[in-house]
């Protein structure tokens, strides 16, 4: 049983040494968004500094925005990120996501011409509820077995539709995600990535702003420094698998101002925020990262940067490169994976593995209970079910009674902004606006075809505005409609210029 184990590692370990072989180095990148800001605009300033990126990996859009991108810079290397694949879920290959989601992704992969998938270990949507922001999963041994088998399956798919389509395959890649204020579970957080990485073929992404966040949010910032919480971290992680470092900016919520700090709180409550500056501490972060001798698989490392100010992200592509060039080209070139190689293993290896119904059917049941610890008031008597991975309830109801209802209620648009008509005949009607967060969560519903917060917030608002305010339900249909329709249009490339940078 160990000795088959063991195998087993092997087996994964040779065939992700084979993908990742054949992935040519990408060096310093900037991962982006096609709108926030311009793109274009964004490759002209650094053009315009002599700061070309070795790549830039791009956030999922609609595919024909894609391709567009694709026709403006011929001559980019461009990589996917992608959104909306819940791997971490049980019912993953029979959903929406796990189906059309993954054939979205690979018509995406195709129009970049990507070399890799790159997606957070984390959800957006979990036993019939769905969040505005990533939720990381349930770090348990369960939970990192049903991700891996959920990757084999995405990988699968991946190869599958890069050989209709004639080209390489792409080669899926985990990001490990962020605390922001909590995480759940039983496991160490290496461990669980030592777990997929042990059944899945799958690379990794280090992203060390979450790295940090990670050391706030387990509560070891009150045991260790950061350097020795860093290096025993790294000791444990599957660093052999790490294809790509991101880094991005931290800051504090906005709207934590009201909620009192801890007295003895020695560190800010930092989050992960692409649109904010980099604080030092991550720069000195990455240093020891690259210094880590199992880190011998990296194409790539990227600063995250949308929703970031164009100015600002020249000004940190400059810092990045003087300090960071020559280390990572030479990581790239010298550290390179020496496994033997040896024929890419047939997956099926892993059906001895998959889970049962039952396991599959209890962790659904885990997800369930998550949710309820999450967003309900009720927290401290669930936390015998659930336990936080470190940290204290208190920071979990910083989550639950601050940052989660400023994200349904003002994320992706404010709902006065919205729904000017409808808002004013519910205040009218002494229909508080907060209402709208408990009925976010009263009850499960059906997974849309493609998750996308703003429809998803369009949809729940129009039907909790009918259900709260009967004479409201015409106006809000109407609102709900023309909004869809907007978005629908400032979405496709038809008004995009075909303009070559
Ligand atoms: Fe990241």
């Amino acid at each position: 049983m160990v000795a088959s184990k063991y195998a087993k590692r092997g087996l994964m370990q040779s065939e992700f040494t084979q993908r990742a072989n054949a992935l040519p180095a990408h060096g310093l990148g900037l991962s982006v968004d096609v709108y926030s800001p311009d793109l274009l605009q964004l490759v002209q300033a650094l053009r315009d500094a002599g700061l070309e990126p070795g790549y830039l990996e791009v956030f999922k859009a609609t595919t024909s925005v894609l391709q567009w991108v694709r026709r403006q810079l011929p001559d980019s290397t461009l990589t996917y990120h992608g959104e909306g694949l819940w791997s971490t879920q049980p019912d993953f290959p029979q959903s929406n996501s796990g189906r059309q989601g993954v054939a979205e992704a690979c018509a995406q992969i195709a129009a970049l011409n990507s070399a890799w998938l790159n997606h957070e270990c984390a959800t957006k949507q979990m036993a019939g509820y769905a969040f505005g922001t990533y939720l990381p999963p349930l770090y348990t041994d369960l939970s990192a077995r049903m991700t891996a088998q959920n990757l084999v399956y995405l990988q699968n798919q991946v190869d599958e539709q890069a050989r209709e389509r004639g080209i390489t395959p792409a080669l899926v890649l985990l990001e490990m995600p962020p605390l922001t204020y909590f995480g759940c579970g039983t496991s160490g957080i290496p461990e669980f990535f030592r777990t997929v990485t042990g059944r899945a073929a799958c690379g990794l992404v280090l992203d060390i702003g979450h790295l940090w966040t990670l050391y706030r949010y387990t509560g070891a910032w009150q045991r260790q420094r950061l350097e020795v919480f860093t290096d025993e971290f790294l000791d444990a992680f599957p660093m052999e698998r790490v294809i790509e470092i991101h880094v991005a900016g931290l800051a504090e919520f906005a709207s934590s101002d009201g909620l009192q700090d801890e007295a003895s709180s020695a560190l800010p409550y930092w989050i992960d925020a692409h649109g904010a500056p980099i604080p030092s501490v991550l720069f000195d972060l990455l240093d020891q990262v690259l210094s880590h001798p199992r880190l011998i698989s990296l194409k790539g490392a990227a600063l995250e940067v949308d929703t970031k100010p164009i100015a600002m992200i020249v000004e940190e592509f400059r810092r990045f490169r003087a300090r960071f060039e020559s280390t990572v080209n030479e990581v790239q070139q010298n550290r390179c994976a020496s496994s033997p190689q040896s024929p890419v293993t047939d997956r099926l290896a892993g059906a001895m593995q998959i889970l049962t119904s039952d396991e599959r059917a209890a962790l659904q049941r885990q997800y369930g209970t998550y949710v309820e610890f999450v967003t309900t008031q009720d927290a401290a008597s669930m936390a015998e079910d659930l336990s936080l991975l470190g940290g204290s309830l208190e920071d979990l109801n910083r989550y639950r009674d601050c940052y989660l209802p400023h994200e349904l209620l003002h994320w992706g648009g404010e709902l006065q902004d919205m729904f000017p008509k409808t808002c004013r005949m519910l205040s009218e009607g002494h229909i508080p606006l907060e209402r709208f967060v408990p009925f976010w969560f009263s009850r499960p519903r059906p997974e849309q075809d493609d998750y996308d917060f703003f429809l998803l917030k369009i949809d729940r608002f129009a039907e909790f505005a009918a259900h709260v305010c009967p004479p409201a339900a015409a106006s809000v249909k109407a609102e709900a409609q023309e909004l869809r329709d907007a978005y629908r249009v400032a979405n496709e490339p038809a008004g995009l210029p075909e303009v070559r940078v």
